[in-house]
């Protein structure tokens, strides 16, 4: 339930020490995305996003950071004073408590619960999973208080919290920081089904010109043809207009940020800083190892105990690689086995049938367990393409005799899991070796 709270204690350090004091740091002033929807970005210069709805109840604040006094006078100008201030999280209590010192202590506070009440009826509190967070919808009505501009009726619109970050119009996964990969893909689908139109999300940075040629079709987005199936990364910072194509793209390629780093420009060992390697199949960059990561190298003679590489070519990440590569980064850190080098490689050739995986020994043989996970992958793939019409020929034949195919997260995170264990006994392969299917994903 959307419960009131008359809580008064914000935790120590939150942003509402900058609110409450109303200095020259807060700088935040609103800005009309929708008729009666209004955005601003955080004075301290994150990322952090504020939005407030006209509604019937009167003005709703929704996950709201710090206002500038002049912005707080607009706003009240343009819409009457805050009523309410809805959170998409608890962990964003904070925010409600400095909205409150500003707005007067009669704001009500509408936490996320479970009989999904909300300030308003026509406001819609969508459960996320596992995130332990809320997106908060509206629908396109007709009235002239809720409809949007551009917003036809009954077209969604979304108010996402922490878990879902953006920056221009691309959603960034901030390896380490957010969900584990799996966890924020099914997030996305949520979103997706949801049938949003558009979306305002809680962390919304400006574009940043790495990010957008970290993009799935990012080497073709000058030709017509790609930007035509690309989803948008350019337009304004406090509106995600296409939602559908948007969330489509990022769950096939997500862009993976790694510190601040978008993955192709980080070393794909230590994260750093890296100059990439030029795209393949009209993708993205291809990451490789920064330069003090490749001289430790040359001085060890370091031969790690595992390789697993990774084809991220451009048809393999808009197949699902890039989730691939978090994934098995994910459980070589969880697992604890540091001698296990992830490496991206460009494209292998039979794309149709990727993102493929290759597990060997630093001498360069595989062991048991990738040997019956690269067989039983392939026996998948040899179905599919059965089924959708590719061919399977000897050149097919010759990149599965080395290349496990069409490989999900879920997978490849096992095969490390088993493959870094020899100590294991029997090698498991079915199951737990279920490939996920890609069939939605788009491909050149
Ligand atoms: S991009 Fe991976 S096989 Fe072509
Ligand atoms: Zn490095």
């Amino acid at each position: 339930m959307g419960r009131m709270t008359n809580e008064t204690s914000a935790p120590a350090g939150g942003v509402g020490d900058a609110a409450a004091g109303g200095g020259a740091l807060v700088t935040g002033v609103p800005e009309q995305v929708l008729l009666g929807v209004w955005r601003w970005a955080a004075p301290d210069g994150s990322d952090r996003c504020g939005t407030a709805l006209l509604s019937p109840q009167g003005v709703v604040l929704i996950d709201p950071p710090p206002l500038s006094a002049a912005g707080r006078a607009a706003l009240e100008a343009e819409a009457g004073p805050a009523r309410h201030v809805a959170l998409t999280s608890e962990r964003l209590l904070p925010l409600a408590s400095a909205a409150r010192r500003a707005w007067g202590r009669d704001v009500t506070v509408w936490l996320p619960a479970a009989d999904g009440r909300t300030p308003d009826a026509a406001i819609e509190s969508v459960p996320l999973g596992t995130v332990g967070e809320v997106a908060l919808a509206w629908r396109g009505t007709g009235s002239p208080v809720l409809d949007g501009c551009g917003l036809r009726r009954d077209d969604m619109v979304l108010t996402t919290g922490d878990s879902l970050r953006v920056a221009g119009q691309t959603l960034v996964y901030h390896e380490g920081e957010q969900p584990p990969v799996g966890e924020y893909l099914r997030l996305l689908e949520t979103l997706k089904a949801t049938g949003a139109v558009h979306l305002l999300p809680a962390r919304h940075a400006p574009e940043d010109p790495r990010v957008v040629a970290s993009t799935a079709w990012a080497a073709g987005l000058e030709n017509p043809r790609y930007a035509q199936r690309a989803a948008p990364v350019r337009g304004p910072r406090f509106i995600v207009w296409q939602a559908q194509r948007v969330l489509a793209e990022a769950l096939a390629a997500p862009v993976v940020l790694r510190g601040d780093v978008p993955d192709p420009f980080a070393c794909s060992r230590c994260g750093a800083e890296s100059r990439p390697l030029r795209q393949t199949c009209s993708g993205p960059p291809v990451p490789r190892l920064c330069g003090t990561c490749r001289e430790a190298d040359r001085d060890s003679h370091r031969t790690p105990a595992l390789r697993v590489l990774v084809c991220e070519g451009g048809c393999c990440t808009r197949a699902g690689a890039r989730a691939v590569a978090a994934a098995l980064r994910a459980e070589v850190i969880r697992s604890g086995a540091p001698d296990v080098d992830v490496v991206p490689v460009r494209c292998i050739g039979r794309c149709a049938l990727g993102p493929y995986v290759r597990v060997a020994s630093g001498a360069g043989d595989e062991p048991p367990t990738a040997a019956a996970f690269r067989e039983a992958a392939a026996a998948g793939a040899r179905r599919y393409a059965t089924e959708h019409g590719i061919q399977v020929d000897e050149d097919a034949e010759r990149n599965f005799s080395r290349f496990a195919p069409r490989v999900g997260q879920e997978d490849a995170a096992r095969l490390i899991a088993q493959a870094a264990a020899p100590q294991a006994a029997t090698p498991q392969v079915a199951p737990p070796f279920t490939l996920s299917s890609s069939e939605g994903s788009a491909r050149p």
